[in-house]
């Protein structure tokens, strides 16, 4: 048994030629609306905030442009396989194709950590925002109910034991659960459920309605800088990861989660009326949009108020309280906004989930209840309840940083995988049509993968830990259950014993 045979590239062209079930409809524009409504969320909202308060201060910014670096080479590579293979698998059909079924596996459970994982991290984002927006209103939801029951310190002298990173440090909060994440959670799975997936015009509204509320703030808060709140723009290093460039680093590895999502337009490839040109558009398009965006916001929001009081669930709206009467107005419009931006990410992420496992299901390495479509609805219903209980679970038990932090070192392993996939593809068959070619292959790919590994070495031990302990129960299900089922694995041997006869 070979663990790593490939899929052939002609064979999934050939899939995609046959398979109908989806309608291409998606243009350049709305594609491009599509990376945007996946990836501004809970980072920008919320994490933002707290890496500057904890990590980074107003050097945040260079943590934007570090992780922004990492995404634009990620970027390229995905943009040329999806170009190349438009089949909805995503990074688990690359790596299937390029580096054969075990680096498939492991990155299809990989990606579990970047759309289950990040729709209960935005979840948590977004119960900060209605639980504030709802205060306002007069209506108070006791704490206990809007906060995790547990939060994780690390052990300060576990060092790399990555068991005792692991099960060491927990301590509870004293608080019952986070009810309103669970509720959001909840209410997405049932739509998606019942088939309501999210049309490209609902999209674009969404879309709108988080850039309106986004630009206000930047037209809003540009006229309350205060360039003291920048000195110093790096504040010195108070050990490792914290504050100085090594904070600065941890940071970028931090609100890497922010970027997330512009890759969820490649699993849209099988609804483009053109992929080969647009999907490179739609990746790019949203990237460079959303980059740009999160510079200024970050300087504007490190401008207005001092980085120190950034540690809350809602810092932007925060940031313009600190502005006073005048601007009071902004505060309903900005967590309105949030609310909604926030709900439309969580979709996203929990259609792509169940996808990714039908994609896997298909291939034999789960088993055939993912793939389940419901005879009515035809939707991946049980994958999709599956999703959305194990996400309502994590949403409502942990905390937004660690949650975030474990989304953004499995979407780092998903990425510099998909880099190193590009580059060895361009040796192994390098005759395959390429309708977009990464430029610069030989520079970007390996920098790409060395950014990613980068920020990685920048996250710290214990979710280094989650991470290693995550992949290992992965291994033990691929042994256990993928490998002796796949699909690529039985043809292969039965061509085998077709050729011995
Ligand atoms: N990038 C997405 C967010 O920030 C996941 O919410």
């Amino acid at each position: 048994m070979n663990l790593f045979r490939r899929k052939k590239i002609s064979d999934l062209q050939a899939e995609i030629l046959s398979d109908h079930s989806l309608k291409r409809a998606l243009g350049p524009v709305n594609l491009t609306a599509l990376g945007i409504g996946a990836v501004i969320g809970a980072g920008i909202f919320v994490l933002t905030g707290q890496a500057a308060a904890k990590y980074a201060g107003p050097a945040i910014v260079f943590s934007f442009i570090l992780a922004g670096l990492a995404c634009a080479f990620a970027g390229l590579c995905y943009a040329e396989f999806s170009a190349m293979i438009p089949v909805s698998g995503s990074a688990y059909t690359y790596g299937y194709a390029t580096l054969g079924e075990f680096v498939a596996w492991i990155i299809g459970w990989d990606l579990i950590l970047e759309y289950l994982f990040a729709a209960s991290t935005v979840a948590v984002g977004w119960s900060g925002y209605i639980v504030s927006f709802l205060k306002d209103l007069g209506i108070v939801i006791p704490p206990a109910f809007t906060s995790a029951p547990y939060n994780h310190a690390a052990p300060a002298d576990a060092g790399w034991n990555i068991w005792r990173l692991f099960t060491e440090g927990w301590t509870s909060t004293g608080d019952v659960l986070n009810v309103p994440a669970m509720v959001i959670v909840g209410i997405i799975t049932v739509l998606l459920v019942l088939g309501i997936r999210e049309s490209a015009t609902f999209n674009n509204i969404i879309v709108g309605i988080k850039l309106i509320v986004i630009l206000a703030f930047i037209a809003v808060g540009l006229a309350y800088i205060n360039k003291a709140n920048w000195q110093p723009f790096v504040p010195p290093s108070l050990g490792p990861g914290t504050f100085g460039w090594g904070g600065v680093l941890r940071a970028a590895g931090v609100i890497f989660f922010a970027y997330i999502g512009f890759d969820a337009v490649s699993t849209a490839a099988q609804e483009a009326k053109n992929p080969q040109r647009d999907m490179p558009i739609g990746i790019l398009g949203s990237l460079a949009i959303c980059t740009v965006l999160y510079i200024v916001v970050a300087l504007v929001l490190t401008g207005i108020i001092n980085y120190t009081n950034l540690n809350v669930p809602d810092p932007i709206a925060v940031a313009i309280d600190s502005l006073g009467k005048s601007v009071a107005w902004l505060r309903p419009i900005i967590k309105i906004g949030a609310i909604a931006g926030l709900s439309s990410v969580i979709l996203v992420m929990m259609l792509g989930q169940p996808r990714i496992f039908y994609a896997m299901s298909k291939d034999g390495l789960l088993p055939p209840v993912f793939g389940a479509v419901h005879p009515k609805f035809r939707t991946p219903w049980l994958a999709t309840i599956l999703t959305g209980s194990i996400a309502m679970l994590v949403a409502g038990l942990f905390p937004i940083g660690l949650l975030g932090e474990l989304v953004s070192i499995g979407t780092l392993l998903a990425f510099a995988i998909v880099c190193l996939g590009v580059f060895v593809l361009r040796f192994t068959d390098p005759a395959i049509p390429r309708p977009f070619r990464t430029p610069l292959f030989g520079i970007v790919c390996p920098l790409g993968t060395f950014f990613c590994l980068w920020l990685m070495y920048g996250l710290p031990p214990d979710t280094w830990a989650r991470l290693i302990v995550w992949m290992a129960i992965g291994l033990v299900i691929y042994f256990a259950y993928g490998r002796r089922h796949s699909k690529v694995q039985q043809a292969a041997q039965a061509e085998q014993l077709r050729r011995r006869l």
